[in-house]
């Protein structure tokens, strides 16, 4: 059965953002942000407090979070990799954080500059201060399906980092396709590899990224197992810089006229956001990927 609403957690200012060439503007970042809560969205995962010569895309964290109008109702989550991130979310009075693991070894390397099992290390004592600090950690996992150098990855070694993530802490994991290049079957083995092992839907949300046109049925599956936290960008910004032929993620503008059509509740304003991606598309110098935007746009 579908669950009757979904939360939508809207990352175009983070994972859209974060792989442009060109680094968007701090105004535009902000303006971006605005027209997204206008639109109704309710979790904006603003930006990342890495390491700027890693991203330096978002080097602008404090600037952005500090000139931000946070609004009532809205949550703007933030990534950071350790206790180093976790100390500027503090000073930025963030209080919904983002730790991201990696399923495979080879990402962990390339995204982290740590092995596999060192990253959980990195992660074990941030999840435990932020809770300290009042904050609420959500914990990434990349590569849940398919790795650029290790190929496919087994359902068991995600389920089996996943716990990692939960039982330091973090009160909901998302699996994040890296490269898109999950199909729907693997969705529905993933999700039952977690129930396997006694995590349920309401710990989970997914991840898709739309590199080989999978995102929007690799979700609807997910659906249908009842996961109701879907995480999307809007126009369908998006990738990973640290991961090869990642493309954007799952358009927020095609997960809504989904939702829609299956009549399951979401809150956002489909025209509104269709006006922000092709805003945020003349901003960037190209048409935003999403069909529903190019099939809405005036
Ligand atoms: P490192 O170079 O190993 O860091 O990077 P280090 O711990 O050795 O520290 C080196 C220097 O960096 C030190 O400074 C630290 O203070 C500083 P020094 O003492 O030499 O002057 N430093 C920092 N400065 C600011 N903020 C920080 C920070 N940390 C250290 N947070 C590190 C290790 C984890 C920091 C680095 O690898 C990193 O920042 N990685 C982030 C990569 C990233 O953001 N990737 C994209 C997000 S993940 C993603 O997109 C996937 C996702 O969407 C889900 C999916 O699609 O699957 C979430
Ligand atoms: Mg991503």
């Amino acid at each position: 059965d579908l669950p009757p609403e979904v939360t939508i957690w809207e990352v175009g200012p983070r994972d859209g953002l974060q792989n442009e060439a060109d680094t968007v503007p701090v105004d535009v970042k902000l303006e971006f942000l605005d027209r997204l809560a206008n639109a109704g969205l309710t979790t904006l995962e603003a930006t990342s407090f890495v390491h700027p010569k890693w991203v330096p895309q978002l080097a602008d964290a404090e600037e952005l979070l500090s000139r931000l109008d946070r609004r009532a109702g809205v949550r703007y989550p933030v990534l950071v990799p350790n206790a180093r991130g976790l100390d500027r979310a503090v000073d930025a009075g963030i209080v919904d954080v983002a730790v991201f693991a990696s399923a495979t070894e080879s990402f962990a390397r390339r995204n982290l500059n740590s092995t596999y099992g060192d990253q959980f290390a990195m992660f074990e004592p941030v999840v435990a201060r932020a809770r300290d600090e009042g904050m609420a950690v959500r914990g990434y996992l990349s590569m849940c399906f398919g790795d650029p150098w290790e190929g496919v990855v087994d359902p068991d070694r995600v389920v089996a980092a996943g716990r990692r993530l939960l039982d330091a802490g973090c009160w909901q994991l998302s699996l994040g396709d890296t490269v898109g290049v999950a199909t729907p079957g693997q969705v529905d083995r993933l999700v039952d590899a977690f129930a396997a092992a006694g995590v349920g839907v309401d710990a989970l949300a997914v991840h898709f990224h739309d590199t080989y046109g999978q995102a929007l049925s690799n979700t609807l599956a997910a659906l249908r197992r009842g996961v109701s936290t879907v995480d999307s960008s809007a126009g369908g910004l998006g990738g990973c810089p640290y991961a090869e032929s990642a493309t954007g993620n799952l358009a927020t503008e095609d997960l809504v006229w989904m939702l829609d059509g299956l009549g399951v509740q979401h809150g956002a304003d489909l025209d509104a956001l269709v006006i922000t991606s092709t805003w945020m598309a003349e901003q960037l110098g190209r048409p935003s990927p999403s069909r529903v935007v190019s099939a809405l746009a005036g």
